[in-house]
């Protein structure tokens, strides 16, 4: 595990852009695993300015969010496939057709799920997989539990996670009590892994993480079996 300290937001933003520049640089036609939340927005915006400064190219990218709320459409407000498109995508020049979340309004939600798995890896797999971490550990919406969730599934979002994403919306009655998430198997199948956290609120579930059991109880703690994971983390 390659561990990298920063000092600052911005600092974290930066780095973390240009260590996913490197991979789309080392492979434009390659896969991104994507995530929402505050941690990566700073990363977003570096891109796209490297994107302006004509140093990266889009074109080719394919990429895949982890996760997306049940019930919210692509164009309310608090969805995540606005949020990309708002912190990143609209920026870039991505092709929205290559750019995929999973669709919480589907009328089949498991069928949902099976198509998001069959397009990564008819994708040939993600290659590089962002990654943010909950306070209770989570990655994507894979809360603590008894398992690791293996593949794209339909989660229900935990009280503290309800609480912590009520920031982004009026009140916390709004904020969808399930979501569409990667599984855990999803998640480590990715050949490499970007793990961000920011913020001193986030520095005893990294630890936990990082260097606790190994338990489905902190799902972030996975990531130590994982061959190739880079953790950005600081205040
Ligand atoms: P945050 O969320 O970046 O908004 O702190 C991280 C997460 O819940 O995965």
């Amino acid at each position: 595990m390659n561990n990298i300290h920063v000092e600052d937001a911005e600092t974290l933003g930066r780095k973390g852009a240009i260590f996913i520049a490197g991979q789309i640089l080392a492979r434009p036609e390659g896969v991104i695993g994507l995530a929402t939340g505050s941690t990566p927005v700073g990363v977003y915006r570096e891109l796209a300015r490297l994107y302006e400064s004509g140093w990266l190219d889009f074109s080719r990218l394919i990429t895949f969010n982890l996760d997306e709320y049940c019930g919210l459409s692509g164009s309310d407000e608090n969805s995540y496939r606005r949020f990309m498109d708002e912190h990143l995508f609209d920026h870039v020049n991505i092709r929205k057709d290559n750019t995929h979340v999973p669709d919480g309004m589907a009328e089949d939600l498991q069928a949902e799920c099976d198509r998001y798995e069959r397009l990564i890896a008819d994708a040939g797999g993600i290659d590089l997989q962002l990654l943010g971490i909950g306070h209770d550990g989570h990655i994507g919406f894979n809360e603590p539990g008894a398992h690791f969730p293996a593949g794209t599934h339909v989660a229900e979002l935990t009280e503290l996670t309800i609480e912590a994403n009520t920031r982004f919306f009026d009140r916390s009655e709004q904020v969808p009590r399930r979501a569409l998430t990667m599984g855990i198997g999803t998640i480590m199948k990715a050949r490499r892994i970007l793990l961000l956290a920011s913020g001193s609120d986030k520095k005893e579930i990294l630890q936990r993480a990082l260097y606790g059991p190994i338990t489905p109880e902190v799902p972030a703690s996975v990531l130590q079996l994982h061959p190739d994971v880079t953790v950005i983390s600081g205040v």
